[in-house]
Order: C-alpha cells, then sequence, then structure tokens
C-alpha cells in the first residue's frame, strides 16, 4: 500500500486520485464536527461550499428535518440553526436531522477529492477507526489535509500523520512518500501531547482568541468512536 499526503492543498491533486482511497481532515473543526454529529445521530450530513448554496439546498429539503450548520471567520452564519463547535452538535438538537453544513475549508475540500475510490472524513476523534477502514479497502491511500485558505495546516498534518502510525503498526511494508514521511515525523512529534499541536497552529491559535479553548479540547480527544463518515453522492453518512 503506497501512503501519499497533499502537503498543500492547493497543489495539483494525483491523476490516480480514482484508485485511491482518500482521507479528508479538517480537525479544527468541520471533520470534527462531522463526526460528531453523524455520532449524535444526524441522519446525514451535506457539505456545501458556499452560503448560497446552503441556502438553496434548504430550500430543496425543506424545513423541519433539515438544519443549516456552519461558519464563516469561525462565527454563526446570520440565518443558520447551528454554528461550527461541536459541542453544538448533540442529540437533542441533530438526532434524526440531515444538516446542511458550510464551512471556509473543510466542506469545499470533499467536493475537491470527489473522484477519490471512496472519500472519508478523518479527525483525531475517530483515527484508528479511519485506519482500519484504509486497511479493508486494501487500496493506496491519499490523505488530505485541507488546510487554511490553500496554506499548509499544522494541525490536519498531524493527525494525518496519526492515521499514517496506526496503517504502519499494522503494514510496515507500506510504501511513504517523502510528504507522508515528513507528515508522520511531526505527529511523532507531538504524539505524547495532540493538544500542543491544535494550540500552536494559527488556526488553533484565532479559535483561541474568539473565546471557543472548549471546542480545541474537544477536536484534541482521540479514539472516541469507531464511526467513519463516507462521502458519497454529495452526502456524508456514517
Ligand atoms: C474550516 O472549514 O475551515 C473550519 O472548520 C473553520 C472553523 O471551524 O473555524
Amino acid at each position: 500500500m503506497q501512503i501519499d499526503v497533499q502537503l498543500i492543498p492547493s497543489t495539483r491533486l494525483p491523476e490516480d486520485l480514482p484508485s485511491r482511497t482518500v482521507v479528508v481532515f479538517d480537525i479544527l473543526r468541520a471533520t470534527s464536527v462531522i463526526v460528531q454529529a453523524l455520532r449524535q445521530g444526524a441522519l446525514e450530513i451535506v457539505p456545501v461550499s458556499t452560503v448560497e448554496e446552503a441556502f438553496q439546498a434548504i430550500k430543496r429539503f425543506g424545513p423541519g428535518t433539515t438544519l443549516l450548520g456552519g461558519e464563516r471567520g469561525s462565527r454563526k452564519i446570520e440565518g443558520f440553526d447551528l454554528g461550527n463547535s461541536p459541542g453544538e452538535y448533540n442529540a437533542g438538537t441533530v438526532s434524526g436531522k440531515r444538516v446542511i453544513l458550510t464551512t471556509t475549508n473543510g466542506t469545499r475540500a470533499f467536493h475537491l477529492v470527489s473522484t477519490g475510490a471512496a472519500v472519508l472524513a478523518g479527525s483525531f476523534l475517530n483515527a484508528g477507526a479511519v485506519v482500519g477502514e484504509c486497511l479493508n479497502q486494501k487500496r493506496d491511500v491519499f490523505l488530505f489535509p485541507s488546510g487554511d485558505e490553500g496554506r499548509f495546516s499544522l494541525e490536519d498534518a498531524v493527525c494525518a500523520g496519526r492515521v499514517i502510525e496506526g496503517i504502519l503498526r499494522e503494514q510496515r511494508s507500506s510504501c511513504l512518500t517523502d510528504a507522508s514521511r515528513a507528515v508522520h515525523a511531526l505527529y511523532q512529534r507531538f504524539s505524547k501531547n495532540l493538544k500542543e499541536a491544535l494550540t500552536l497552529s494559527t488556526h488553533g491559535r484565532e479559535l483561541l482568541s474568539k473565546g471557543l479553548k472548549n471546542d480545541l479540547e474537544f477536536c484534541a480527544q482521540t479514539d472516541m468512536t469507531d464511526l467513519v463518515p463516507v462521502f458519497k453522492e454529495g452526502t456524508l453518512r456514517a
């Protein structure tokens, strides 16, 4: 199995994407929110790129069973039901509901890599389960840390490194590209204190400055669920 990583999200995607298992990471906070919402019983998450698309989509589904969630500038969007804090996505609010989600980087990343053979949502919350799913699928793996408006992001790269660590534990012979070696080394640097990586990262510092410390602490938890969201036909389901 070969494991590659997109170090800089804005660079060209590999041509063999349709033959790879792809994992999208936006651990602060989109993919952590997606995992949490499905874990709390949401029916499905519909990730869309823009606020306009979200308002169009809710017209298609109708009110009552569908909620609008997401952020711009890390703040809840006017007219939306939910922001992008994992704590908001509890069973009382999302169970049995569809969530249309739009975030700055994470939700558009799923559309960028949608030609992957399978497209999964990864976070620290479900990293072990993502490793298991990558191994089950027996394809080459392409890890996509979605970064910050086209730039590298520390926290997503460290989480990609956590998945590499898990795959290597099971399959020592896996072939790593230079990018995946770099990301794996980064994970090893922070593995004993993941919260440190989150608090040092640019986006982590931005969230802290906005009083969102609880979100950082939530997203730094590891392996709290076996749930692996899969993106298919525009929708993420468990
Ligand atoms: C994103 O998609 O960039 C993030 O989820 C942003 C955030 O939650 O602040």
